[in-house]
């Protein structure tokens, strides 16, 4: 049933297996530690793409909250009228609620009387996401015309209308701007996404809306908070690290549309928002600066902070403005340090959080060395470097131009590499570090992901894909001495038609529920299985299988080589826990067939018989979870038994396994 491309994927493997002559084995030293294993190797990045934050994380439901998505007409929202009732609705730009929000929507009911209605409804991101027993928290600013005073029925209905499945009275509408809230309280309904948001009167006169806002119970029950399923999936993986706001969404395409920090914080009603021209679609920045922070502090992440470097992707670097753009991301890191009597730490004081946040690492912009960005980067990094490290010695400087160019005057603290490639290529990429000139600046993988080749490219990373994840990964553990930091990306994806602007994506959700893709699960078991000491190891008889890999470009982030070359089918490395003396081995067998591996522990007293493993496994590459079927390929742990200092295990066709072994 694969095509053509799928038997590629790692099909080739199976000729090499049978071409090996001897049972492969794994020899490995316990008493020989090779490096320091990074505490902060497992870690997260993230942007606004594919409706990350805005219909994803960000726990908002409503779409165009402010009426600036577009502006010539209200999209996303539609006019309610039934019973014989008139009206119209239209954005409005006059006497707007302040210098931010410049539009608002009117509502004008020409005819409404007794159960007549008329009124605006939302249709959320996808559909408006209805569970029972729910409380959810709308909240919007009115202000009403001359004959108009209300009452406004504010509800969440079904998309027909015809079910409402809760909703509440404002009695009193007044002629100024003010702001209204109200709690709608589901009672027992069935799940559904089949609904709408929806505000109401029976009485004629006009009324202008802004800001409209309703929230689900959040994480925490944080106010402007992030969804619960979705930040349970993160809390799962123990990520160490949050790479923000980007990605080529801190870039922006010009000057005027990048992350600009500082019109993100504050009331979200003082938030204009802006044009996210990176992907497309308008940011809210209900995710602004603080909230990034709350959802460090909330999953015990340390921020990784990306600053703005004066390089837009279209307008190029902004070296006119580069005093403006280091003062900028000097006043950022005050105002995530800063104390309370510095004036950005005041400022996030007013905007709720008094405690200054841990930081430790700070990245200047990103992918420097693509476009024209390298021509000027060491202007631009050298004079970030100066001014950040003048104010902030102990801040770590992470440079974008890749561990590949290092024509730097300013020696860079680490060094962000990206990849994204063909699974075979991803895994290839993860060698070179073996041979990394150990006294060069560390590195951190900012952003890698394995990427089935179209057409079998899913929207969410498959079995393939994880196992070319995982094979880079047994890499990026071994090297973990100078590797010290990785990050899948993107890490979200909102599953409709229309919401995904990059493929492959670590996490997919709708409306109402959200699911880890197999790579998510591979980061998920290598992250919660690995421990202090990197371990020397060597492989023997190891199957290897030819790849060539695409000629031209393996996607940003760098040129696949276009020889071919031999891969290992057999992808392994081991790390011991220094206390315990548990030793976790790691092994993924990219290819078709079944392998028997023989391992030999080295070093070590004695080996318990009885252990424990931890399986990911499928029939094939294409094999993958998706918003229906979200648990297709999970994890499963088992005991096992049989262990030693020499032993022999099979370790299944299409697999990533961690083998736990009690050693003295
Ligand atoms: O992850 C998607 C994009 O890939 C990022 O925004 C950018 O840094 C890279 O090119």
């Amino acid at each position: 049933m694969f095509g053509a491309g799928v038997l590629l994927l790692f099909g080739f493997a199976a000729n090499a297996l049978r071409a090996a002559e001897a049972t492969p084995a794994l020899e490995i030293r316990a008493d020989k530690v090779a490096g320091q294993f990074s505490p902060m190797l497992y870690g997260l990045m993230t942007e606004e793409i594919n409706y990350s934050y805005d219909g994803g994380l960000y726990a908002e439901l409503i779409i165009n909250r402010t009426f600036k998505d577009n502006n010539q007409s209200p999209v996303w929202w539609h006019l309610v009228q039934d019973g014989g009732a008139a009206g119209s609705m239209s954005l409005d730009t006059n006497q707007p609620l302040n210098a931010a929000l410049t539009t608002s929507l009117k509502l004008e009911v020409s005819q409404a009387s007794g159960n007549q209605r008329v009124g605006v409804a939302n249709e959320g991101y996808w559909g408006i996401p209805v569970k029972p027993n729910t409380r959810y928290r709308a909240s919007f600013y009115a202000r009403a015309g001359a004959s108009f005073s209300g009452p406004l029925t504010v509800a969440i209905t079904s998309t027909n209308n015809s079910t409402v499945f809760a909703s509440a009275q404002v009695r009193q509408i007044t002629g100024e701007w003010k702001k209204y809230e109200v709690t709608l309280t589901t009672g027992k309904v069935t799940p559904t996404k089949d609904a709408n948001f929806a505000i109401w009167t029976s009485k004629p006169g006009t009324v202008w809306f802004s800001m409209v806002s309703l929230f689900p119970p959040t994480w925490n029950n944080r106010l402007n908070g992030n969804r619960v399923d979705i930040m349970q999936l993160l809390a799962d993986m123990k990520p160490a690290f949050l790479r923000f706001p980007g990605g080529n969404y801190l870039e922006g395409g010009t000057f005027d549309t990048r992350f600009n920090w500082k019109i993100t914080v504050g009331d979200i009603s003082q938030r204009p928002g802006h044009m996210d021209d990176a992907w497309r679609y308008w940011s809210s920045d209900g995710m602004g600066l603080l909230e990034f922070l709350e959802w460090c502090e909330e999953l015990r992440m340390q921020p990784v902070l990306a600053v703005y470097a004066a390089y837009s992707m279209r307008s190029g670097a902004a070296t006119n403005k580069l005093d403006e753009c280091v003062q900028d991301a000097v006043d950022e890191i005050e105002y995530v340090t800063g104390d309370t009597n510095t004036k950005w730490g005041a400022q996030r004081a007013k905007d709720g959080h008094r405690k200054p946040f841990n930081l430790e690492y700070v990245e200047i912009g990103n992918e420097d060395n693509l476009g024209s960005g390298g021509r000027t980067y060491d202007q631009r990094f050298t004079a970030f470097h100066d001014a950040i490290k003048a104010r902030y010695p102990k801040l770590k400087l992470i440079s974008t131009a890749t561990s590949r160019f290092q024509a730097l005057t300013r020696v860079p603290d680490v060094i962000d590499d990206h990849y994204y490639r063909a699974p075979q290529a991803l895994a290839q990429t993860g060698f070179q570090y073996d041979n990394y000139d150990r006294s060069k600046p560390k590195i951190f993988v900012g952003e890698y992901a394995s990427q089935t080749p179209a057409p079998n490219r899913q929207m969410t990373p498959c079995l393939g894909d994880a196992l070319g994840d995982a094979a880079f990964l047994t890499s990026l553990e071994r090297d973990s001495d100078v590797v010290i930091m990785s990050s899948y990306a993107p890490l979200f994806v909102n599953v409709n038609p229309g919401g995904m602007q990059w493929q492959t994506d670590l996490i997919g959700y709708d409306a109402m529920t959200s699911f880890g893709s197999p790579s998510y699960y591979v980061q998920k078991i290598f992250n919660l299985n690995h421990v202090d000491a990197i371990l020397t190891d060597n492989g023997v008889n190891i199957p290897k299988y030819e790849y060539t890999p695409p000629v031209g470009r393996g996607g940003r982030g760098g040129a696949t080589p276009p020889q071919p070359t031999q891969l290992p089918s057999l992808d392994f490395n081991a790390t011991r826990d220094t206390k315990s003396g548990t030793i976790y081995l790691k092994v993924v067998n990219t290819s078709d067939t079944d392998q028997a591996v023989q391992v030999k522990i080295s070093g070590v007293t004695s080996i318990a018989s009885a252990g424990e493993m931890v399986a990911i496994s499928g029939k094939g590459p294409l094999d993958t979870n998706t918003i229906n079927d979200p648990t297709h390929i999970i994890p499963v742990t088992s005991k096992v038994s049989g262990l030693g200092t020499s032993f022999t295990r099979t370790f299944s066709k299409y697999s990533v396994t961690v083998l736990l072994i009690k050693g003295r």
